[in-house]
């Protein structure tokens, strides 16, 4: 039996109407292909995350993935945790991305309680948290709501708690931003994606997904009031960060 996950094909023929890019359907049933062929180091951060909520997570505390799709960084914190009594709370927007996760985690058999929530992130309510993960997540929310959202992760994250943050970034310099833009187009087409379907995703991607700079993250993270911030990893344009309260 092919066991191979389904091929993302969403950009490959010409589109007479390009539209924004949104988590529908289609991106569902593709999603693991898509975001392990154009987010470099993703399998990297995913194992990361596991680790790093392992080191953080106390119990009797909850753990938030924030924009949790199909649970990639929900469920390998899930198969690491140690600490009784936690919870894992998995927040999602796109009703058809909610739908599949649970049938995902209907057939995951770790035994932290782990309850998934289709719901704005802008809505949901932060408590007792020992960890926090928004793994490409905050650079889909619209500039002007970042700052709250970051505010009430901060609130809802207990003493010695983390955040790990994980974007696409931009840089200032316009020469150094189109340099990182080609070496990302480059990994792309390494991994099978054609000119057209490159220039198709980007142009739906325009309005979405609106990255800032590492220093406006380090900086943003340092004034929300988290006590330790660092970058924990990077690949091309693609940045994470620890923030520690
Ligand atoms: C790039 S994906 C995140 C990938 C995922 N964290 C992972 O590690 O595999 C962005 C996700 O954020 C969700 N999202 C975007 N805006 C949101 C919001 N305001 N509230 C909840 N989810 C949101 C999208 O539906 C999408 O599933």
């Amino acid at each position: 039996m092919d066991t191979k996950p389904p091929q993302d094909k969403i950009f490959a023929s010409p589109l007479s109407e390009l539209v924004d890019f949104s988590f529908d359907e289609n991106v569902v049933d593709v999603f693991p292909d898509m975001i392990n062929r154009s987010v470099p180091g993703y399998s990297t951060i995913i194992n990361l995350i596991g680790i790093i909520a392992q080191h953080y997570a106390k119990p009797a505390t909850h753990i938030y993935d924030l924009g949790c799709s199909l649970g990639a960084a929900s469920l390998s914190m899930r198969h690491r945790l140690t600490e009784d009594n936690c919870k894992i709370i998995s927040v999602d927007n796109a009703e058809a991305m909610i739908e599949r996760l649970n049938k995902i985690v209907q057939r995951d058999n770790s035994k932290t309680p782990m309850q998934t929530l289709c719901a704005d992130i802008n809505d949901v309510t932060i408590s007792n948290a020992s960890v926090i993960v928004m793994n490409y997540t905050l650079q889909f929310i619209p500039l002007e709501k970042r700052q709250a959202i970051l505010s009430k992760i901060y609130d809802g994250l207990n003493q010695g708690g983390c955040f790990i943050l994980s974007e696409k970034l931009a840089y200032p310099a316009e020469q150094e931003n189109e340099m990182l833009i080609d070496l990302h187009h480059a990994f792309k087409k390494a991994n099978g994606y054609s000119d057209l379907e490159i220039a198709q995703k980007r142009s739906a991607l325009e309005n979405v997904l609106i990255p800032e700079t590492k220093e406006t993250h380090l900086q943003r993270l340092k004034e929300t009031g988290f006590s330790q911030v660092f970058p924990i990893f990077q690949c091309l344009n693609f940045a994470s960060f620890i923030a520690v309260k």
